[in-house]
Formats: C-alpha cells, sequence, structure tokens
C-alpha cells in the first residue's frame, strides 16, 4: 500500500511525511511543485529510502496526476499543497485561486476517475483527505464560542475564499460522486520548517537579526495555535478512523494575542541567546499598520475530533513553543538557504510601506 502526499515539500506536509515514516512502513509519494514555500531540504534525511519517491508537479497537472495515480495505486491522498500566506493573497490572489481552487478540482477529478475505477474493496478503503484551515470560518467574537464543524463559512481574505471553495468542492465530491473524502479544519501550525513569513518564525529570524519585531495594529489578534506534529498525529487519526464525508475541527485548546506570542518568543531568546547589550528582545516590538481585513479572533472547538477519535494535543503551548524557537536556533543554515533573494523581496513588498 501507499499514500499520494501533496504539497510534502511544506511546513506541514514534510513534517506529516517524516513522521509517517517514523511511525509506519507504508511508502509515500510527495507530489509538490516547488513553489518558493517548497523545500527539498527538509525532506533531506530520508534521501535514499526506498519508503519515499519525490515528483515534482502541479496537482492541477491531470495527465501527471493520472499517471501517478495509474502508476501507484495509492490507497489515499492527502492534499496539503495550497498557496498558504494570508498576507501574499492580499498582494496578490491570482495564485490563490490557481491551486487552492483551480488545481484542487483538478486534483479531485482525478482522484474521482480513479476512484470509480476501482474494484469494490480497494473502492471501499479509499480516502481522499483534505487538509484545511480554520479560516474558512471567519472571525469571532472575544466571547463568542469557539468554531466547531457546523459554524457557518465566512471566509475574509482571498486565502481562505480560496480554502473555503476547496473544502465545498471536496463535499460535493462526496456527496454527487460518492469519493470517500475526509476534511480536516485546523488551527495556526508552528514548528520545524516552517517558512519565515508566518508570524512565530519571521518573528524568530528578525529577533535575532536585530531587526523589528512588525506587530499589525495592537496585535491583540487571536489565535489558536498547534504544534504541528499534533496536528500530523490528528490527520493519521482521521485517515485511519475518520467518517467518510465527515469535517473534523483540529486545534490545540490554546489561544493567544499575537502581542503574547511575540513576547514568549523574546522571553526565550532573552534566556537562551541573550542580545549583547544585554537588554530584551522585546524591546524590538515595533506596532505597523494593520492587515486589511484582518480577522479578530480564531477559536476552534476540537471535542468532536477528541470524542470520536481520541485525539488531544500532546504539546503544551509553553513545550512546543520551546522546541520550535530551540529548532530555529540549532538549524541556521536551513533558515540561510531559505532567505533567497526573493524572500528578501517579499519583505521589501510587505513591510516597507507599514
Ligand atoms: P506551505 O505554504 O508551507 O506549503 C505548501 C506546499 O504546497 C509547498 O511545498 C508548495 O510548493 C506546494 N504547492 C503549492 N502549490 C502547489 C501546486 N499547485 N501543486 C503542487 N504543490 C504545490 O503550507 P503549509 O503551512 O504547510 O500548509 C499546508 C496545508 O495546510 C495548506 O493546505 C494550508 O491551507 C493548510 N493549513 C495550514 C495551516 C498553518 O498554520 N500553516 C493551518 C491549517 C491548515
Ligand atoms: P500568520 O502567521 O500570517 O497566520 P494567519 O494570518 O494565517 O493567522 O499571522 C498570525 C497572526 O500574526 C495574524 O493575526 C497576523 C499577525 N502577524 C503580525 O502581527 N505581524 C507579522 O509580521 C505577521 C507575519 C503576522
Amino acid at each position: 500500500m501507499t499514500i499520494l502526499v501533496t504539497g510534502g515539500a511544506g511546513f506541514i506536509g514534510s513534517n506529516f511525511i517524516l513522521d509517517w515514516l517514523e511511525e509506519r512502513d507504508e511508502p509515500v509519494i510527495n507530489l509538490d511543485r516547488l513553489t518558493y514555500a517548497g523545500n527539498l531540504e527538509n525532506l533531506a534525511e530520508l534521501r535514499g529510502d526506498p519508503r519515499y519517491a519525490f515528483v515534482r508537479g502541479d496537482i492541477g497537472d491531470r495527465p501527471l496526476v493520472e499517471n501517478l495515480l495509474q502508476k501507484h495505486a495509492p490507497r489515499a491522498v492527502i492534499n496539503f499543497a495550497a498557496e498558504s500566506h494570508v498576507d501574499r493573497s492580499i498582494h496578490g490572489p491570482g495564485d490563490f485561486i490557481q491551486t487552492n481552487i483551480v488545481g484542487a478540482f483538478n486534483l479531485l477529478e482525478c482522484v474521482r476517475a480513479h476512484h470509480s475505477a476501482l474494484n469494490d474493496a480497494a473502492k471501499s478503503a479509499f480516502r481522499f483527505l483534505h487538509v484545511s484551515t480554520d479560516e474558512v470560518y471567519g472571525s469571532l467574537d472575544v466571547d463568542a464560542p469557539a468554531f466547531s464543524e457546523t459554524h457557518r463559512y465566512a471566509p475574509n481574505s482571498p486565502y481562505s475564499a480560496s480554502k473555503a471553495a476547496s473544502d465545498h468542492l471536496a463535499r460535493a465530491y462526496h456527496r454527487t460522486y460518492g469519493l470517500p473524502v475526509l476534511t480536516t479544519n485546523c488551527s495556526n501550525n508552528y514548528g520545524p520548517f516552517q517558512f519565515p513569513e508566518k508570524l512565530i518564525p519571521l518573528m524568530i529570524v528578525n529577533a535575532l537579526a536585530g531587526k523589528s519585531l512588525p506587530i499589525y495594529g495592537d496585535g491583540m489578534q487571536i489565535r489558536d495555535w498547534l504544534y504541528v506534529s499534533d496536528h500530523c498525529a490528528a490527520i493519521r487519526r482521521v485517515l485511519d478512523a475518520g467518517r467518510p464525508g465527515e469535517t473534523y475541527n483540529i486545534g490545540g485548546w490554546n489561544e493567544k494575542p499575537n502581542l503574547d506570542i511575540v513576547r514568549a518568543i523574546a522571553g526565550l531568546l532573552d534566556e537562551w541567546r541573550p542580545r549583547a547589550d544585554g537588554r530584551s528582545y522585546g524591546e524590538q516590538i515595533a506596532y505597523v499598520a494593520d492587515r486589511p481585513g484582518h480577522d479578530r479572533r480564531y477559536a476552534i472547538d476540537a471535542g468532536k475530533i477528541e470524542r470520536e477519535l481520541s485525539w488531544r494535543p500532546a504539546e503544551t503551548f509553553a513545550t512546543g513553543l520551546r522546541k520550535t524557537v530551540r529548532w530555529y536556533l540549532d538549524h541556521p543554515e536551513w533558515l540561510a538557504n531559505v532567505q533567497s533573494g526573493a524572500y528578501r523581496d517579499w519583505l521589501e513588498k510587505n513591510y516597507a510601506e507599514r
């Protein structure tokens, strides 16, 4: 048996593949287009591992995907591939529509054709797991209950709107064609291999470089944070035991305002890599113009996956953040390699005018 993972060279996908092959012997095919966010270095330890194969390509390339499905006959497809950064979606939504909607549609079409040709046993064992986000539900008031799986969709950014569209397509392919679809909606992830355009790695990198720590607006926007290996474990659990047609919210029971996150990072760096002048990294905090349409709060009610599939996060925010900051301190070469010219261009575009 084999699984096909898309977007496996990105942050969560590469953690997923590494954890999967540490736990199981089932081979993985990784289909990734290698956008700026895809990095094969994340998977360097798998070089020469016969259980792992990489294919460079687009989820929207139907002949390629059809060929892969035919050649490897995976018993499951796990779709991580996406454009994933809200700020980039504000500057340029086109790629988000292309990959997250059109690409997901093409992938679903290939998987539907593949599934319909399987024999009955293989058909009922097959799974298409679509990895999505809590951002599809939009913004919550401070005192509103957390998102359940039945919360109405109200995406506010081009990123979340494009993910919402793909969630709806995945749902429709289950209802209309009987494709055994599972959908997961997870909160903000953090951990090793996250590209330093997202809040936590960006703050670590900027702090160490002596740059300002840019807080959008008042910094009191709330997110739920989940350590990436907990997300990966939840996806494995849903793949193994989730009911086709169902969605599962995944979260860390850990809501925090952005400012608390940045202060916690500064505190750890003060302890492990004190500034030469003896002052705190917290002094580098700088308030900058807010993100347009910035969602105020996300919160996940992860009760369903806990009740039905007995999944709960293993890490607390304190333990997960320590592991994360430690990982970035211990991997300066990884960071240096991803901070290419294209990365510098992005920083210039996003922060110069704030
Ligand atoms: P990422 O941006 O780090 O990685 C995305 C990967 O997809 C990259 O390797 C990229 O090369 C690849 N890719 C992009 N377009 C492609 C295409 N057309 N064909 C094939 N590959 C393509 O993203 P991530 O943070 O690892 O997120 C993975 C998935 O999880 C996304 O679907 C995202 O919406 C979802 N998600 C992310 C978070 C989070 O906090 N990062 C939270 C919940 C859900
Ligand atoms: P981000 O990591 O981009 O994830 P998302 O927008 O998908 O939640 O941002 C997390 C939060 O941090 C979000 O409220 C925006 C905020 N933020 C900043 O305040 N400054 C920054 O430089 C970045 C990148 C994000």
